[in-house]
């Protein structure tokens, strides 16, 4: 099993733990819709899929697990350590990238590594694209445009 595989078997496991529904049903969406939007971006931009791609499937996941969003990006990326360290499928070097993504993916207003932005630019997709007939939210709107014009869409 690749290990994308892995991790999404793993995170499935987790989601499935949550009460509610339609709780669960928006996580599954999102968490898999970020990390199919992260492969988009970081294969455009000559970046690696598969790890921009395992660092979305658990960005979020604090927050699921605990519902709450407070601070959720740095808890986030503590747990995100927890389980990679468990699961043994990256090496240091891919875990800090994915911890760094994790945890600096609410900062939509400043720019982090190549690396960190994808995953930032992947939760936008998601959050802008998945019904077009939201509003975008204020702060995510510079973002969004710039990625309009890079995929031109
Ligand atoms: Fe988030
Ligand atoms: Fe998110």
């Amino acid at each position: 099993m690749g290990r994308l595989k892995e991790l999404r078997k793993y995170v499935d496991g987790e989601l499935n733990r949550m009460d509610d529904a339609d709780e669960r049903n928006s996580a599954i969406a999102h968490l898999y819709g970020v990390s199919f939007a992260a492969t988009m971006i970081a294969r455009k931009r000559g970046l690696d899929t598969e790890i921009t791609s395992m660092a979305a499937m658990l960005h979020d996941l604090h927050a699921y697990k605990t519902g709450s969003y407070d601070e959720h990006g740095h808890k986030g990326a503590k747990l995100a350590r927890e389980i990679l360290d468990e699961l043994k499928l990256t090496d240091e070097a891919e875990t800090k990238l994915i911890c760094s993504a994790i945890y600096h993916h609410s900062d939509k207003l400043i720019t982090d590594t190549s690396m960190d932005e994808v995953l930032k630019d992947a939760d936008v997709i998601h959050h802008c694209m998945y019904d077009l007939s939201k509003t975008v939210k204020e702060k995510e709107q510079a973002r969004f445009e710039k990625l309009r014009t890079e995929f031109g869409i």
